[in-house]
């Protein structure tokens, strides 16, 4: 048996204006679209901003339905249209921020296993890797790349 492990590192930011500039610009998108999200069942309002390699921003937020499982996540609802969108334009970036009904969650908000999946299929489709930006009250995450929070994934290369 041999063990092994893997080791992550990411950066912590306090307020936005510690981040670098272009970071802030997205993460008060993502801000603003949490404020649009439509979350009348959880809500827990997630909203998205994507820079695109072409400088462009993309956005969304997140979609519930009555029929729980219909709804979407910000994260992939923004991603879905970047790649829908500009199919040949690689993803530099994704801001994510949430609220609840006291305003800007406490903690940085963490996407869920379905959306890290999804980044990681944009990072594997263009050969680039995107750096995450979870918005918080008390603390602001950077991470360089979506192995960062999915390791040991699956991935096309496994079809191959
Ligand atoms: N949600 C997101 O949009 N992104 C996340 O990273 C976590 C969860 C949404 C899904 C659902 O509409 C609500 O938050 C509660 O789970």
């Amino acid at each position: 048996m041999i063990r092994r492990e893997i080791r992550i590192t990411y950066q912590e930011f306090k307020k936005t204006d510690e981040l670098p500039v272009i970071y802030a610009g997205l993460l008060l998108e993502a801000r603003r679209m949490a404020g649009q999200a439509y979350a009348p069942y959880s809500g827990f309002c997630v909203g998205a901003a994507i820079l695109l390699e072409n400088n462009v921003i993309v956005t969304g937020n997140n979609q519930e339905n009555a029929a729980y499982p219909s709804g979407l996540c910000a994260e992939r609802t923004a991603l879905f249209y970047a790649n829908a969108n500009y199919p040949d334009i690689p993803v530099e970036a994704i801001a994510v921020s949430a609220q609840n009904k006291n305003g800007l969650i406490k903690e940085s908000v963490k996407p869920c296993g379905s959306c890290r999946q999804v980044m990681l299929e944009t990072e594997t489709r263009f050969n680039k890797r995107m750096k995450i930006i979870l918005d918080g009250q008390n603390s602001i995450l950077v991470l360089d790349g979506v192995d960062t929070l999915l390791p040991l994934s699956f991935k096309s290369s496994a079809l191959k």
